[in-house]
């Protein structure tokens, strides 16, 4: 079981088709949104619910509540963006997506994060010191020329998500 993880950036939109790209891979994918992105892409939740058999989650339970997805093998965070990252990164875990995220390393769950930041977020000085506390807490981040390089702000290159379903393939084995 995948859980993919996406914040609200653009790439996000792009879900469904990584989706499937993903279930092409044989993987069972569960969805998990930051709630900034479930609101992004709350037209097309029937659809994600529909491809994946499983509801979109972005809240924590409540106490006493069953889990609503079976446990994960891997955790793929993309887009992450520089919100998402600095918030695993320092701790800020009010966020579903974030806190499991912060919490699988620690449980023995792989975890891939790509970034999607432009150069002018990733200008700021906590954005390299969020990516090395990451690192440091062993999940695969995918920045730089291993995966998400910042575009210039107002372009926008392709998303490289083959590179992100590649480094899960790999955590898996
Ligand atoms: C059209 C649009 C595009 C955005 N693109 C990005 C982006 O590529 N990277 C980023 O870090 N934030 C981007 N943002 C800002 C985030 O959506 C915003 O910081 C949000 O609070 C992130 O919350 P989340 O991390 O909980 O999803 C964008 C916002 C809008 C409206």
């Amino acid at each position: 079981m995948i859980y993919l993880f996406g914040a609200a950036a653009p790439p996000v939109l792009q879900l469904p088709d990584v989706v499937r790209s993903a279930q092409g891979r044989g993987w069972d994918v569960a969805v998990g949104l930051t709630p900034t992105a479930y609101e992004w892409l709350e037209e097309r939740v029937p659809e994600l619910e529909e491809l994946t058999g499983y509801p979109v989650k972005s809240a924590y339970r409540r106490p006493g509540q069953p889990d609503v997805l079976p446990p994960a093998d891997a955790v793929l965070f993309a887009p992450a963006t520089f919100n998402s990252v600095n918030s695993m990164a320092i701790g800020i875990t009010t966020s579903w997506v974030v806190g499991f995220t912060a919490e699988a390393p620690g449980k023995g769950i792989p975890v891939v994060v790509m970034p999607c930041a432009n150069s002018a977020l990733a200008a700021h000085p906590q954005f390299d010191r969020s990516v090395a506390v990451l690192r440091e807490a062993r999940m695969q981040v995918l920045y730089g020329e291993s995966g998400f390089e910042p575009n210039t702000p107002g372009v926008r290159p392709p998303y490289p998500w083959a590179a992100a379903l590649d480094a899960v393939g790999q955590a898996l084995l």
